[in-house]
């Protein structure tokens, strides 16, 4: 039963998408197993860029099966808004998409209240998306929110819908004196998309098991990234999902033993974006220089994003929890103008050296990253389609972070492109 699982092994944004649009083009299925749209995935096609926020990262290819499961939260509009994008360049997504009935909505309310607390100076800044998925999983987790199913019956539909943004809008109004967008508007936007929402309904857990069973190879693709896990990150600085192998199981209702190979995405430093703690912050030029080497801007606020040296215990603690059968380090060719690279190695706290990321916030505030100095290969590998093709110093770095992850890397990243991609299993 040939699961595989690709996650974010950092704070996201590490090349998911890319390395989902690679990979789809040997799967039978690809899966959203969690997040919304908060999610940013960039996939290249020639001189083509997309950034798939709601839509699965293998859309692109003829003939391709992709899947919302019943672990993500739907923008509906942000869904439709991307099909009809994707329409317009004579892309048939409707014949190439299903969505599980389980899954719950986004609402607009979701998303007002979302930017209104994030705006209030009131409450702690998170440096959401402002996508409105904590308030979506909220109502999934007070057993009151709206699923894809619902949207076959419009009258329940409709008077459920109206609740919650009473409910929402009554809080927004007495928490943050905002009032809250006219619901009927929103309503009237959702049931124009009724349509296309009930042709896509399935039952993603008994689609996802029947190719299981039979063999096929189905590719889940995870959002964000394990350090914004809502158990396993830097609480409360983290999303309101399981971006993890264990969430894709929920997320699509498959069995852990379905799941053979899990590729933990890892870019060859650390990126954050939005508030919370990152232990190997660049400031000032260091992180410019970083940040405009690499293109660090969020793919879906356009926020440009904090960028640090590889950080071990980060990686650790994701391969810890994901059981990495390997790893893909994404943007080498980011660093090959670097005269040296340094890499944090653990951090030295209070309490001694942490090898893995803390728990505890005041711990984490504490460490002190223990940097190691790798010698930079100041020669092009961008683009770069082979192993050999690879500079001697860039080959040791990549297996010093293989040592230090703990997992075996089985492919490395040269660029945005497909082709930029080097299949890396050891000689
Ligand atoms: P995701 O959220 O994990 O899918 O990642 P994003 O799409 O938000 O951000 C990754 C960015 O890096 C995108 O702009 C990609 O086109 C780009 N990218 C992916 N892999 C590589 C790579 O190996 N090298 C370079 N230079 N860019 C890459
Ligand atoms: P992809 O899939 C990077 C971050 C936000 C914020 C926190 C909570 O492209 O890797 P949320 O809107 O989820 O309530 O915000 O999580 N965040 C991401 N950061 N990549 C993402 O997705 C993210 N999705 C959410 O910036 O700090
Ligand atoms: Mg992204």
């Amino acid at each position: 039963m040939p699961a595989t699982v690709v996650v974010g092994c950092q704070w996201g944004d590490e090349g998911k998408g890319k390395i989902v649009d690679v990979l789809a083009a040997e799967s039978d299925l690809v899966a959203r197993f969690q997040g919304g749209s908060n999610a940013g995935h960039t996939v290249i096609v020639g001189d083509r860029k997309y950034v798939f926020h709601m839509l699965p990262s293998g859309v692109l290819h003829e003939g391709s099966r992709n899947l919302l499961g019943n672990g993500v939260v739907v923008d509906v509009l942000a869904l439709v808004g991307e099909i009809e994008g994707l329409e317009k360049e004579g892309i048939d997504v409707m014949g190439r998409l299903l969505l599980s009935e389980q899954a719950h909505v986004i609402l607009p309310i979701h998303c007002a209240l979302d930017s209104a607390g994030e705006e209030s100076g009131t409450e702690t800044k998170i440096g959401t998306t402002k996508r409105g998925i904590g308030l979506a999983y909220g109502d999934k987790s007070r057993r009151k929110g709206l699923r894809l199913c619902d949207f076959r019956h419009a009258d329940r539909f409709a008077a459920q819908y109206r609740d919650l943004s009473e409910y929402h809008g009554r809080i927004m109004k007495t928490l943050y004196g905002t009032d809250a967008p006219n619901p009927e508007e929103g309503l009237e936007r959702l049931m124009a998309s009724r349509d296309r929402v009930t042709a896509l309904l399935c039952d993603g857990v008994t689609l996802v098991n029947d190719l299981l069973k039979a063999g096929k190879n189905v590719l889940c693709e995870g959002a964000q990234g394990v350090m914004l896990d809502i158990d396993h990150g830097t609480y409360p600085f983290v999303t309101s999902s399981s971006p993890t192998p264990g969430g894709a199981c929920t997320g699509l209702g498959i069995p852990p033993t379905a799941v053979e190979r899990v590729i933990g995405i890892v870019k060859a430093y650390t990126t954050r974006v939005g508030e919370g703690p990152m232990p190997t912050e660049l400031h000032g030029d260091a992180g410019e220089r970083l940040r405009k080497a690499g293109g660090e801007f969020g793919a879906t606020t356009g926020r440009p994003r904090r960028c640090g040296w590889f950080d071990a215990p980060v990686v650790r603690r994701a391969v810890q929890i994901c059981g990495c059968t390997e790893l893909c380090i994404t943007k080498l060719d980011v660093l090959d103008e670097y005269e040296t690279i340094p890499v944090c190695t653990a951090y030295d706290t209070e309490s001694g050296r942490a090898n893995v990321m803390p728990f505890d916030p005041e711990s984490i505030a504490q460490a002190k990253p223990v940097l190691e100095d790798h010698e930079g290969w100041n020669s092009r590998t961008s683009g770069v389609t082979t192993r050999e093709g690879l500079p001697e110093k860039a080959l040791r770095y990549l297996a010093r972070l293989e040592e230090l992850a703990g997992a075996p890397i089985g492919i490395v990243s040269t660029g945005p492109a497909r082709a930029s991609t080097i299949p890396f299993a050891r000689s």
